[in-house]
């Protein structure tokens, strides 16, 4: 169980100015810059759970997760896992967890990945025979047989973040949090490494906490979803109930060759947002074609339809509220 009580982080950061002046200063007279990361949260995650996690940037998900994982501490409210306090960092708590981030890695660079597979289980202290029996599981699993030797370089970046997963994971952690795992990742890479993401909570039980700036990889995995902005939830609970409300419609976004075709446009969808050459508005799915077909009478640059991003969601949330 992971129990979250009112927890604030405020980044204080060293002014630092440029001029001898501002440099003086910096070494006898600090001034400091506060960021309220995050605001008063709470939440409680039970074991077993698959939690998405979800923001736009600088929502303050990064920093809730490695307060969650002891990298950082909370400058007010408590934090428990599993009945340790993760600032501790004990080793019972370490050997728990795992962390891993989509941007950096824990791999050895020149080395096949499979010697850090063995380093990690040197650290977490793993038998022989668990580590045999982990270690082919999280191959079958993620299909990498074939790349175990090859040096971590030269591996492509969806093969890379396959094996760190391995990595992250050959000691049985309990708790697994991941931070952005499919960041620049293509489609193809992205689908194996979050249907692998749940297929091993289905298999060993884990507790997952991901975090994502798209509801979409979030819907395909959890069923549960916490949803944070400027620091704060504004949404924790059933992903289905989102998703049904907020995967109705999609935006169509137009790039016009002429503003004459403004007047067209207006005429004839609802609501356009319009900022030349860009007009975007909302069509129900289930009308995309017959848009399409409609806007045949146009001429424009280009054409793109997008799911309804997460800053419009929590605009529409936000308004709910109120
Ligand atoms: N080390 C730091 N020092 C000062 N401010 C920080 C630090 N780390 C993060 N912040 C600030 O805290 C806020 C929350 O950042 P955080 O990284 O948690 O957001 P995020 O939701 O993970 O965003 P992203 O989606 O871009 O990764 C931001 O305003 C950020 O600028
Ligand atoms: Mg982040």
């Amino acid at each position: 169980m992971i129990t979250v009580r009112n927890i604030t982080k405020i980044y204080k950061t060293a002014i630092k100015n440029q001029n001898f002046k501002g440099f003086i200063q910096y070494l006898f007279n600090r001034q400091y810059k506060k960021t309220l990361a995050v605001k008063n949260i709470s939440f409680n995650i039970h074991q077993h759970e698959l939690v998405g996690f979800i923001g736009p940037n600088g929502a303050g998900k990064t920093t809730t997760i490695k307060m969650l994982s002891g990298l950082l501490y909370p400058t007010s409210g408590e934090i428990e896992v599993e009945g340790f306090k993760p600032q501790e960092r004990k080793k019972g708590f370490l050997k728990m967890i795992s962390f891993l981030m989509g941007q950096k890695n824990q791999l050895f660079w020149e080395l096949p990945a499979i010697d850090t597979f063995i380093a990690n289980k040197e650290i977490y202290e793993v038998k022989e025979n668990r580590f045999r029996k982990q270690l082919n599981l999280l191959v079958e699993l993620l299909n990498v047989s074939k790349l175990l030797d090859q040096p971590v370089k030269t591996l492509s970046l969806g093969e890379r973040m396959k094996m760190e997963l391995i990595a992250s994971l050959i000691y049985e952690p309990k708790i697994l949090f991941l931070d952005e795992p499919t960041i620049g990742l293509d489609i193809i890479s992205q689908k194996a490494i979050l249907s692998f993401i749940k297929e091993y909570n289905k298999i060993k039980g884990a507790t997952v906490i991901l975090t994502s700036h798209y509801l979409k990889d979030v819907v395909s995995l959890a069923n549960r979803l916490i949803m944070i902005n400027k620091g704060e939830i504004i949404y924790d609970g059933n992903v289905d109930t989102i998703q049904r409300k907020y995967s109705k419609e999609k935006v169509v976004k137009l790039i016009l060759r002429s503003p004459d075709n403004k007047k067209f446009v207006e005429k004839v969808f609802n609501k356009i947002e319009y900022n030349y050459p860009v007009v975007k508005f909302k069509v129900p799915k289930n009308k995309i074609i017959e848009t399409l077909t409609k806007l045949q009478e146009i001429e424009f640059e280009d054409i793109s339809i997008e799911d309804i991003s997460i800053e419009e969601i929590i605009s529409q949330l936000w308004q709910e509220k109120e």
